[in-house]
């Protein structure tokens, strides 16, 4: 078989992955997409345990393991570390993938005449809602996945020691990954999510650049995905706003001002981006961030 054939190129066989967030939405999709195509154990994290074992029946017995984390909590870290390291010796690649939305955080829309709001209506729509609200979407996005990446490091550490030793003119394994989910709403200030989110998924971006930076010398690599608009748990609200039926993925769900592909993103989306990411081709990247938004980065601002 040629090298450049398709089955080696994007070949994930044998793998071993972590998922946060992997009982629902883009998580879910991953460990599917992971378990279809031979990997060998795929952990899926979250803090819902009926959620992971929906996401663990998606494959044969046994491939998907569920494991109960609050990425918000050392302690449920840790503990979610030893189970995972009592199952196996090492880990290719960890996605830092959970998250959360939070209470939408954005000035109320113009009025029917077109005039913007006042910067008293303004105020009283944003200052209204509590802090804590604002710290939690930090505490998840960004401080748990930065804990996240801590925890499991000694596992992906343990998946370089496995590498063989290098043969001249042979291309070396990938090394371990940790791939992160960031979001196009962390460097497009027209993406009117939610400060607190948007802010966040801009500290997530900031935080896979410095990982990437600080973890390079122990070979241990920090990708991101800055992903469009998807349909999942997180985003139903989104869709439902904006009056698009379904799962959004035809084309014409999405105004092209909106989003130039006029669709969001799709099951294939993610999963192809992910093989790709995890298998033998896709060991060079280090320390990249990969945009997948139907091209809704350079759109015109929108209201969803
Ligand atoms: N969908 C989109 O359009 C979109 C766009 C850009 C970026 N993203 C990012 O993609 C990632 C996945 O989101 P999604 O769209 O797939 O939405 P989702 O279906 O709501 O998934 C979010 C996942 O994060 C997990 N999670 C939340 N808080 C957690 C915590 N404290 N500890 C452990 N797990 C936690 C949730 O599981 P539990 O509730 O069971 O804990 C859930 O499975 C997120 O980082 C999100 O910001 C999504």
């Amino acid at each position: 078989m040629s090298n450049l054939q398709a089955s080696n190129l994007f070949s994930v066989q044998g793998r071993v992955a972590v998922i946060t967030g992997g009982g629902s939405g883009l998580g879910r999709t991953m460990a599917r997409a992971l378990a279809i195509n031979g990997a060998s154990k795929i952990f899926v994290l979250g803090r819902r345990e009926d959620a992971l074992r929906d996401t663990a029946a998606l494959a044969q017995d046994g491939l998907i393991i569920p494991i109960k984390c609050d990425i918000t909590s050392k302690e449920s870290l840790e503990a979610a570390y030893q189970a995972v390291a009592a199952q196996t010796t090492h880990v290719d690649v960890l996605f830092a993938n959970g998250g959360i939305l939070g209470p939408l955080m954005r000035p109320p829309p113009p009025k029917a005449d077109g005039s913007l709001p006042s910067l008293a209506e303004v105020r009283e729509e944003l200052f209204n809602i509590p802090m804590a609200e604002f710290t939690k979407v930090m505490d998840v996005n960004v401080t748990g996945s930065y804990y996240t990446v801590l925890a499991f490091l000694p596992l992906l550490e343990a998946a370089n020691q496995r590498r063989p030793a290098p043969q001249i003119g042979v291309l070396s394994p990938p090394t371990a990954q940790v791939v992160i989910t960031s979001s196009i709403a962390g460097f497009n200030r027209k993406v009117p999510f939610s400060y607190a989110y948007n802010v966040s998924k801009a500290a997530v971006t900031h935080l896979i650049k410095s990982l990437s930076t600080n973890l390079s010398p122990y070979d241990i690599r920090v990708n991101g995905i800055a992903p469009g608009l998807y349909h999942s748990e997180m985003a139903e609200n989104l869709f439902a706003d904006g009056g698009i039926q379904g799962s959004g993925i035809s084309d014409g769900s999405f105004p092209r001002e909106m989003i130039p592909l006029t669709r969001g993103g799709s099951s294939e989306d993610i999963a192809g981006l992910i093989l790709w990411m995890v298998s033998t081709s896709g060991g060079y990247l280090n320390g990249t961030m990969m945009l997948t938004d139907g091209g809704r980065i350079g759109s015109v601002p929108n209201t969803y």
